[in-house]
């Protein structure tokens, strides 16, 4: 069974908590093939976070796009994930006496510089750490949707302000964009609660697995609650699903990273609304979406 199909009745039997809170939102029943998010960009082909792996999404015929944000020594947004540069980059080649290479520590020039693309093959050599800005425009260009994650928030003061600022900027926070094309998500609660009461137009992803019982608090600031497909069941999908969020719609479940066919048909068994995947064609082969 779906579990976006579940009645009521269903979802009451599921466990104790379930049934000390609301009724399925409407819509709750609107299964069908889970959206398919190409994490990193389509990052199992191309290197993580460029705007490379953007265009391999759009090549692939993916509309969402999720990446990392983080900041630089003199306050630019660039789309990284780890707080080092060292993994993804050449950094320690260009500057051997600056590890451990935080992102936090380097100035947009010098991240500018670096090599982000060898590391995943030769034909990706030259590729570049993009900003924000320059990765929003990408997104854009080819008419996709952004999953955008304010990494390790705790490093970076205000950063949520900051990351709205942009958006601002750029034409994300328009209606047309609002209405569709955006999510903001994060580990942090609290950063996700602070861009919430920035924008509340804005939908909004808790990344984690918080108990049942925790769910009515998360559901006055975020639309979705994204967990590790590791620790996700058929009863927590439909437990989660039977919340409205801070919109007042059934809250959504994206489940990452899951990049086999095998795991794939497994959580769209459970009805997640999404699945985030570093390889979405194989999701989509195996579930449909997209
Ligand atoms: O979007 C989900 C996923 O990106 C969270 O984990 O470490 O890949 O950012 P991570
Ligand atoms: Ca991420």
């Amino acid at each position: 069974m779906h579990a976006r199909a579940l009645t009521a009745t269903t979802i009451a039997l599921l466990g104790t908590a379930a049934t000390l809170f609301p009724a399925p939102a409407a819509g709750a029943a609107d299964a069908g093939p889970p959206l398919v998010v190409a994490h990193r960009g389509a990052s199992g082909y191309a290197p993580e976070n460029t705007l490379a792996a953007v265009d391999k999404a759009a090549e692939l015929g993916f509309r969402w796009v999720e990446n990392d944000v983080q900041r630089t020594r003199d306050g630019e947004l660039v789309v990284v994930h780890d707080d080092s540069l060292a993994r993804t980059t050449n950094v320690e080649e260009l500057f051997p006496d600056r590890a451990p290479w935080k992102v936090k520590d380097f100035t947009a020039a010098e991240i500018a510089r670096l090599d982000a693309g060898s590391w995943f093959g030769p034909a990706y050599a030259g590729a570049r750490v993009p900003t924000l800005e320059q990765y929003v425009h990408r997104v854009e260009r080819h008419h996709q949707k952004l999953l955008l994650e304010i990494k390790s928030p705790e490093l970076y003061p205000d950063i949520e302000k900051q990351t709205l600022k942009v958006l601002g900027n750029e034409g994300w926070l328009e209606r047309s964009h609002v209405a569709g094309r955006l999510i903001v998500q994060s580990f942090s609660a609290d950063s996700v609660r602070t861009v919430h009461e920035l924008k509340p137009a804005v939908k909004t992803g808790f990344l984690g697995t918080p108990s049942v019982m925790e769910l009515p608090a998360y559901a006055e600031f975020t639309d979705q609650i994204n967990p590790s497909y590791r620790t996700v069941s058929l009863g927590y999908v439909s437990a989660v699903q039977a919340f409205r969020g801070p919109h007042g719609r059934s809250l959504e479940v994206f489940a990452w990273t899951v990049d086999d066919a095998d795991t794939a048909r497994q959580v769209a068994g459970y009805g997640v609304d999404g699945i985030i995947s570093n390889k979405p064609d194989v999701v989509r082969a195996a579930v449909g979406g997209g």
